[in-house]
């Protein structure tokens, strides 16, 4: 996909540690999309972020999505969210 392709410059990455979420983050970056990867880190690991988790337009955040009081602030200003399911919250 190119650049021009992807009209989004800010994202919000659900679950962004884990195997699919991260080769997502990484797509992102080079995209050069500015991404918020938002990870409770019960399955997922930092090492599946390691090769670009000091890259400028990353910001990793520890947080659980059942937690909307602390997850509610990472919602604001980006242009899209990639979420998953998440089957042991029905809600979610
Ligand atoms: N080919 C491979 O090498 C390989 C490796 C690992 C997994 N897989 C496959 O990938 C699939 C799973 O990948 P996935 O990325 O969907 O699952 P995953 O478990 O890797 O990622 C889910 C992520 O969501 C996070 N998470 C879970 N509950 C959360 C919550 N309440 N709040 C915030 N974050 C939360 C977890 O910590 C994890 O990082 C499976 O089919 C598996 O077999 C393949």
């Amino acid at each position: 996909m190119s650049i021009q392709a992807f009209p989004y410059k800010r994202a919000l990455v659900t679950g962004g540690g884990g195997f699919v979420g991260s080769h997502l983050v990484e797509e992102l970056l080079n995209l050069d999309v500015e991404v918020i990867c938002l990870d409770n880190f019960s399955a997922g690991k930092k090492k599946n972020l390691s090769t670009f988790d000091t890259h400028p337009l990353l910001t990793v955040v520890k947080s659980d999505v059942t937690d909307f009081d602390h997850m509610s602030r990472f919602f604001k200003d980006v242009d899209v969210v990639f979420t998953r399911r998440y089957p042991k919250i029905p809600s979610v």
